[in-house]
């Protein structure tokens, strides 16, 4: 399972058994980094890849065609991909026949550089995924096969994702694209624009998930308090498709990413507080807490309508996680703005927060109109600054747990320990607890003894 609200960098692999490899298909190699969407992405293009002519492997060095399902978000997610590729190009020097693909946000974005790289064999972006068989057989006959055109309403309804084998979490993505255009971002350029997917068929994928044993959904997209779709005289706004979602089997959590401030409404919150199974977690992205540099990233609310919102959510959800992501250095940011984001984070006490300095994108808004002006080493002791208050926030917000009993959803072994199992509770807090003879995938009661700033370390209750 990957449990990520944010970036990926670290590139991940969606893993199958290769010991179960039917003779005559090809192997496939995936490595996935970036958000969830890309997550949910690589298990959609399993879905179209593996339905004829391949198989998984986790063996990069084993593969007949390797894809990178890349992330453009930051200057350093690309660097890396860059790099990965480089290292990649000694199994072509074994096998003449490897084809090796990048996909995702890196394919709109950095197509140009990627065409000038021999080792990439095909080009594919997000909204392409359907042509990925043509373009395979294009590049067989060794011609780079590219295809990165943006749809308004390419969502894979059509696609049965393949999971990784025995999760118990899933993410589903509910719509594609960004239509917010905030100043510094590259999202509405690499995913186009913002399109919801067919209620019923989101309400089928999750009925038939629980039927496969699933216990866990994370409903996804770049702004999913924006859903909006029509059907038979219906419209479906967020907070009812959650609703119906949450309907389907109580035990089933429900859980949703990202949040965009100006769109979370009342009626989103009253679905959370309502239901047992929606989890009471919000990520809830501030990026500034100047109002002078969220009119500039044009985020569309002002760090009053952020406070009103936390009041209202805090009220009808007395128990509610809140975390946030945060950017550093953003053009023109002074030690007044700066200053005020720090405000704004000791005002709120998030649980959890995802930090990052500013890093220019070419082609978005403040690219071409602001001036990344703030020096590195000022960007990066204004971030070290943040992330040392939300350290004292996080730890002050797992304290507060300390005999507190919480119900965990057992996801596997700790990382540290075979002896404790891992699991998340209601608020997507980690905590540890001894292993005993339950299961992965079963809820277990656990009082809360002890703490880091990242973990909740606990006993079982019976
Ligand atoms: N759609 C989500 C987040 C998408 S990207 C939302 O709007 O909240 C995840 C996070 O990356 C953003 O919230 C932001 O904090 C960060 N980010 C996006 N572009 C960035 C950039 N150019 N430099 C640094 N951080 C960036
Ligand atoms: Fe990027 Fe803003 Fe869209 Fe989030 S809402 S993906 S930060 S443009
Ligand atoms: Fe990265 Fe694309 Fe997601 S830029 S954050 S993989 S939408």
């Amino acid at each position: 399972m990957i449990s990520i609200l944010q970036n990926n960098n670290q590139g991940t692999v969606l893993t199958s058994d290769d010991l179960i490899h039917p003779a005559g298909f090809k192997k496939l190699y995936i490595e996935t980094y970036g958000c969830q969407m890309n997550v949910a992405d690589t298990e959609i293009i399993t879905g179209i890849l593996t339905e004829k002519e391949y198989v998984l492997t986790k063996h990069a060095e084993l593969a007949d065609l390797i894809l990178i399902n890349t992330c453009s978000i930051r200057k350093n997610a690309e660097d890396k991909v860059f790099r990965r590729i480089q290292n990649l190009r000694k199994y072509k020097l074994v096998n003449k026949n490897l084809l090796i693909g990048v996909v995702g946000c890196m394919a709109e974005h950095s197509q140009s550089e990627l065409m000038d790289t021999a080792t990439v064999d095909i080009i594919a972006g997000p909204d392409n995924y359907i042509a990925l068989p043509e373009l395979i057989k294009v590049a067989s006959n060794k011609v780079k096969a590219v295809s990165t055109e943006l749809s308004t309403v390419e969502t894979y309804d059509n696609i049965i994702p393949i999971h990784e084998e025995n999760s118990i979490s899933a993410f589903v993505p509910i719509m594609r694209g960004c239509n917010n255009f905030c100043s510094y971002c590259i999202v509405p350029y690499t995913r186009g624009r913002e399109r919801s997917r067919d209620h019923n068929n989101i309400i089928e994928e999750v009925k038939n998930l629980t039927l496969k044993g699933f216990k866990e959904v994370t409903l996804i997209g770049q702004n999913v308090n924006s859903y909006n779709y029509s059907q038979s005289g219906n419209t479906y706004n967020f907070a009812r498709l959650m609703e119906n979602v949450a309907k389907i089997n109580p035990a089933l959590r429900i859980r949703f990413a990202t949040s965009h401030p100006k769109d979370l409404s009342e009626d989103i919150v009253k679905v959370i507080a309502d239901y047992k199974n929606v989890c009471k977690h919000i990520h809830l992205p501030f990026q500034s807490g100047s109002n002078r540099i969220l009119d500039l990233m044009n985020r569309k609310y002002t760090r009053e309508w952020y406070f009103d919102r936390i009041n209202l959510i805090r009220e009808m959800i007395p128990e509610v996680c809140i975390s946030t992501d945060i950017i550093a250095g953003y053009s023109s940011e002074t030690e007044e703005d700066h200053e005020l984001t720090l405000d704004l984070m000791k005002t709120v006490r998030f649980d959890l927060a995802y930090m990052f300095f500013y890093s220019e994108r070419k082609g978005t808004y403040a690219a071409k109109h602001y001036s990344d002006d703030i020096s590195l080493a000022i960007k990066k002791r204004r971030l070290s600054e943040i992330i040392d208050l939300q350290n004292v926030h996080s730890l002050e917000s797992n304290k507060n747990d300390i005999n507190k009993t919480f119900e965990i959803l057992i996801e596997g072994k700790a990382k540290k320990s075979a002896a404790q199992h891992k699991g998340r509770n209601s608020q997507n807090k980690m905590a540890v607890f001894p292993a005993n003879e339950n299961r992965i995938g079963e809820y277990i009661n656990v009082r809360i003894i002890d703490c880091t700033s990242a973990t909740l370390i606990g006993e079982i209750i019976n």
